[in-house]
């Protein structure tokens, strides 16, 4: 089968499953690319279907599993049949079932996964005092990146009728992990430093910050993604908790050895 196309899908306040997706589409190679962010709040994108071409599904690893909001934004998606490449994203720490979760949730859908990777990014809780897998995805992950959407092209054109497609086996196991999440904490402003740009509004995935008099958070609606945290040029949004400080300090000790890539085809 020829790829003439591919649909990148992905939920990625942080944007580094957004850079392995972007980096497996071009070692794909093919001639038209279309692209389904579904970061933005609800309502800002609407139900798609797919249809035809190799999709690229990517969605960071959340507690070992994927993000809730990944879940219910992918289900309003129709994969008609397309092939797909999936791909968990996580801060060097693990990805536990959240690869077979994507894959489950993929096939839900409609989609065929043909092949699966778990590729490194900057963890969202990574700072200057507390780095965990700071700067990743590297050149090398970007480069990894691109030899797998290659390999899985070609995986594609060898494949026969995709109904004798056998399920591609990943790591995980099922019933999921349970992950209690992390209810309660979001980061705060420092007033003095807010420049009141409304960058964080924008870059908040679950429209839980409002700017008025002051910037106002909805600890309920926030996915702790830290998207805020890290597009905040003023350095004035700031995850000042003492539970996820010593979640970070935790993962910057004990997460120090580089982790690399894996890929299932
Ligand atoms: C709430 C939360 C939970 C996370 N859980 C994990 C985890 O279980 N394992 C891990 O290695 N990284 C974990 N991470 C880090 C993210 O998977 C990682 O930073 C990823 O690159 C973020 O993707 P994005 O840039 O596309 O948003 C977690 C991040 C957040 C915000």
């Amino acid at each position: 089968m020829d790829i003439d196309r591919t649909t990148q899908l992905y939920f990625s306040p942080t944007h580094t499953t957004r850079k392995i997706v972007e980096a497996i589409a071009r070692g794909i190679g093919a001639a038209e690319s279309d692209r389904i962010d579904l970061t933005p709040p609800s309502g800002t994108w609407q139900p798609a279907a797919v249809i035809g071409g190799l999709a690229i599904i990517g969605a960071p690893v959340y507690g070992g599993r994927l993000p809730a909001e990944a879940i219910s934004r992918l289900r309003r998606i129709s994969g008609n049949g397309t092939p797909a490449v999936i791909v968990a994203v996580y801060g060097n720490r693990a990805y536990e079932d959240a690869l077979l979760e994507l894959r489950d949730v993929a096939r839900e859908i409609g989609f065929a996964p043909i092949a699966a990777g778990a590729f490194i990014g900057e963890h969202s809780y990574s700072g200057a005092a507390t780095p965990i897998a700071a700067g990743r995805p590297d050149a090398a992950d970007l480069q990894l990146a691109e030899e797998f959407g290659t390999a899985a092209r070609e995986k594609l054109r060898r494949l026969g009728p995709a109904a004798e497609w056998p399920l591609l086996p990943v790591p995980g196991t099922f019933p999921y992990k349970e992950w209690p999440g992390l209810a309660g904490i979001a980061p705060l402003t420092r007033e003095a430093s807010c420049v009141r740009c409304g960058v964080c509004v924008a870059a908040c995935p679950t429209a839980a910050i409002t700017l008025g008099e002051t910037v106002t958070t909805d600890a309920e609606r926030c996915i702790k993604c830290c998207a805020c945290v890290k597009s905040c040029a003023p350095a004035a949004r700031l995850m000042d908790n003492p539970r996820l400080q010593q979640v970070a300090e935790m993962l910057s000790a004990n997460c120090r050895e580089r982790k690399e890539p894996e890929t299932f085809l």
